[in-house]
């Protein structure tokens, strides 16, 4: 059988298009360790997971590649979508994609959200086969919007929590499109001097995250430290 995970074709033509580019990605991915942080969504097949602060997407071929591969493991039939952070929630293997979202996308839908520029390059920058997975929206995370029907297994929220105003008003709008049960995934730089990441007065550190998740009522499922950064997995109920 194909795998399709395995197959250029399903590839995006994102950052690593250029050698200078892919470069600096295989550099990121030895300390942004992307299988660890895909593996905290706790996906399963058909997920529907929104990556807030996508930028130039480098987590997108991640995403696609856990969801195809689920996709493809899963037996039809099977109620594969049916533990969500730790909360059973009724969805089908074949989960119908959202309205809005892609057309014909059993295999689950990754919603890649930025703001201007970036959500239009994201958007010019997805192959074919990605759009069959990923729908960008271009909008603030501040006040998001996803329709309630979206049900939203999960978010990644990967460098993002040290660009927001209002943390805790964010994290209260995402609730309105989120399952039962979601997984919420945080990664942010240590608020230390690091080789890498921005500037040490634009960090925040994991305990202002921590208190933004308790004031909006989410649950810390687990924490997990990255060579540079944090990685919080909280979950709605
Ligand atoms: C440091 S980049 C991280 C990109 C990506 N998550 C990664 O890890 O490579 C932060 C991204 O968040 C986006 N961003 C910041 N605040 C935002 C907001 N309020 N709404 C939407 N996007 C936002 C920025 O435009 C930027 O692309």
């Amino acid at each position: 059988m194909i795998d399709p995970a395995q197959s250029p074709s399903w590839r995006l033509n994102l950052d690593r298009a250029t050698p200078a580019s892919q470069g600096i990605e295989d550099a990121r991915d030895i300390w942004q360790q992307p299988e660890r942080v895909v593996e905290a969504l706790g996906l399963c097949a058909g997920a529907r997971v929104a990556d807030l602060g996508a930028g130039t997407g480098y987590f997108i071929p991640h995403l696609v590649r856990a969801l195809a591969l689920r996709a493809f493991a899963a037996p039809v039939g099977d109620k594969a979508c049916d533990k969500v952070g730790g909360a059973r929630v009724p969805v089908e293997t074949s989960c119908p994609a959202a309205p809005g979202s892609p057309a014909g996308c059993p295999g689950g839908t990754i919603w890649a959200v930025d703001r201007a520029p970036f959500a239009s390059w994201l958007r010019g920058a997805l192959s074919e086969n990605a759009r069959r997975f990923v729908e960008v929206v271009d909008g603030d995370v501040h006040e998001l919007e996803l329709p309630s029907s979206a049900n939203a297994h999960a978010i990644l929220a990967c460098n993002l929590f040290h660009q927001l105003h209002d943390p805790v008003a964010a994290l209260n709008s995402w609730r309105r499109w989120l399952a039962p049960g979601a997984r919420v995934v945080i990664v942010d730089f240590f608020d230390r001097n690091l080789p890498v990441g921005p500037a040490r007065s634009e960090l925040v550190g994991e305990w202002v995250v921590l208190d933004a998740l308790r004031e909006a009522k989410y649950r810390v499922a687990e924490r997990q430290a990255l060579p540079y950064q944090y990685l919080i997995s909280a979950t709605t109920a």
